[in-house]
């Protein structure tokens, strides 16, 4: 793993590392005015590139004024790990953070204390040997999903679509034990209405808060209670089941304090199973289309991964070892999200006045760091635009910055599921190639939307032909 730092929940927090302390007046440079105001650029749909741009023209550290907010914007890989490091410093959003309205306070929205005691709780979890366990319930979703692209004769209208139910199906799965055509179609159907409502109102910054009684926000208030209640049922229901269950579910409700010997309570249950839901599926589902994409557009490397797919799939029982031998298949998933980043963009609040080379961060201050533009930065890539596996290569990967490329973020609060995403990835692009042929349309470019997740705009035309 190059990503961020190795995954240490309790590595120490230091403040102001290799910054100098608290005596600097001077912000950083930015455009002058308020950019809701001004705006250089079409913020809703393209800010992604504005982060790029603010780099380009302000340089590594840069600041802008969006409604009543002030941004800060990193774009240098120490000034990147500083913040995933500084803990007590940058902390997660409250104010006007749309997920945390969601999620409540589950493992991705919640801070301090209770955080870490959550996350201690629950790393066991995604361990290599748990995940394991996962690894047939991932391959029968993929080849029940291409079984049905057979029976409707290779109609795939949009394989992003596709990608988006296959993995929603999977942590159907691996998260509650359900499939599509059981009981979970009623979660589908709610989350499927839930991610549409966070959607429409795009991408994270530059929002206004979620408590505003606008339409959208009322639309979403509603279709979040009945999420909550469907998932509340699920665990009322589960509570009372004897039986074994192999699922995330079962082990979130048996997991206990290794202090207090607590267990969560019904509500912290419904938090974390919804965070799992939404932290684990659309991401996915965007880095698997993503990557599709580029293999169609790179026939020379598709080959290469159908060919590495054929020797290592050879009939032998799928495991997580096994698929951990599709050694070129890992780099071009890793060279797929550098280009693609599906978390394009993460936001800290400062909880106090920081320096950072010189420049003051007030407390407050919405400090902003985004993978798309530092993993597409020529400072620290070659032809950054061209996708090429082999920078990902045994060799090559040692030569990659620290915090050059961060896909699942940093510190402490590394994505807790990027084992399990990196396993999902491998299996269903394996089982994919193996079974099918695929193209686009000579002449398609895809677009990218910064909505939550990096999302490509007009879908991914691809066709498939039985292999
Ligand atoms: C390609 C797929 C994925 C990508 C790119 C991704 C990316 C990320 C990133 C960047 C963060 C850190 C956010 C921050 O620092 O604010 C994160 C956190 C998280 N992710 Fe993922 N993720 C992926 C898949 C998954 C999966 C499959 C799961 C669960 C099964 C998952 C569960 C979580 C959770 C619970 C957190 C919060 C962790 C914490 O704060 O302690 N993610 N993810």
């Amino acid at each position: 793993m190059v990503e961020g730092t190795s995954n240490n929940i309790n590595q120490p927090t230091p403040s102001n590392t290799n910054m100098e302390t608290i005596t600097a007046t001077q912000t950083p440079p930015g455009p002058k005015g308020n950019l809701v105001l001004r705006p250089p650029f079409d913020l809703r749909n393209k800010t992604h590139f504005f982060i790029e741009w603010m780099a380009d023209k302000y340089g590594d550290i840069s600041r802008a004024k969006a409604g009543p907010f002030n941004f800060v914007f990193l774009a240098k890989p120490e000034y990147i790990e500083h913040m995933f490091l500084t803990r007590d410093v940058y902390v997660k959003m409250n104010e006007g953070s749309q997920l945390k309205y969601l999620l409540g306070n589950g493992l991705l929205t919640s801070e301090g204390e209770f955080w870490l005691k959550q996350r201690r709780l629950m790393q066991p979890l995604f361990h290599k040997q748990r995940l394991q366990g996962f690894v047939q319930k991932i391959a029968d979703a993929t080849n029940a999903m291409m079984n049905d692209w057979e029976e409707r004769n290779m109609s795939v209208p949009d394989f992003y679509r596709e990608m988006n139910q296959l993995t929603l199906d999977i942590v159907g799965r691996t998260l509650l034990s359900t499939d599509l055509k059981g009981d979970f179609a009623k979660v589908n159907k709610a989350m499927t209405t839930v991610l549409e409502s966070v959607n429409k109102n795009r991408g994270r910054l530059f929002r206004l808060p979620a408590w505003l009684p606008l339409p959208s926000q009322i639309r979403l208030a509603r279709s979040r209670k009945v999420l909550e209640d469907t998932i509340a049922e699920i665990i009322s229901a589960r509570r009372k089941d004897t039986r074994h269950f192999d699922d995330l579910l079962s082990m979130l409700l048996e997991v206990e304090d290794a202090d207090t010997a607590e267990r969560m309570t019904d509500k912290q249950l419904r938090d974390e199973v919804l965070t799992i839901f939404i932290a684990g599926h659309e991401t996915t589902a965007n880095a698997l289309a993503f990557t599709l994409y580029l293999l169609a557009k790179h026939p020379d490397v598709k080959k290469r991964v159908q060919q590495e797919v054929a020797d290592v799939l050879t009939g032998a029982e799928l495991t997580y070892d096994l698929l951990n031998k599709l050694e070129y298949t890992t780099m071009v998933i890793k060279e797929s999200m550098r280009l693609y980043p599906p978390a394009w963009v993460t936001v800290r609040e400062a909880a106090k006045d920081d320096v950072i080379d010189g420049y003051l961060v007030k407390h407050l201050d919405k400090v902003v760091v985004s993978p798309y533009a530092v993993q597409r930065s020529e400072k620290y890539w070659t032809e950054p635009e061209s996708f090429d596996p082999e920078r990902f290569n045994a060799t090559n990967i040692k030569s990659i910055p620290k915090f050059a490329y961060f896909p699942f973020g940093g510190g402490s609060r590394l994505c807790i599921g990027n084992n399990f995403a990196m396993m999902e990835m491998q299996l269903v692009i394996a089982l994919m190639c193996n079974k099918f042929d695929f193209k686009l349309p000579d002449d398609f470019v895809v677009e990218t939307q910064p909505f939550i997740t990096l999302r490509p705009k007009d879908g991914v035309p691809l066709t498939f032909v039985k292999r």
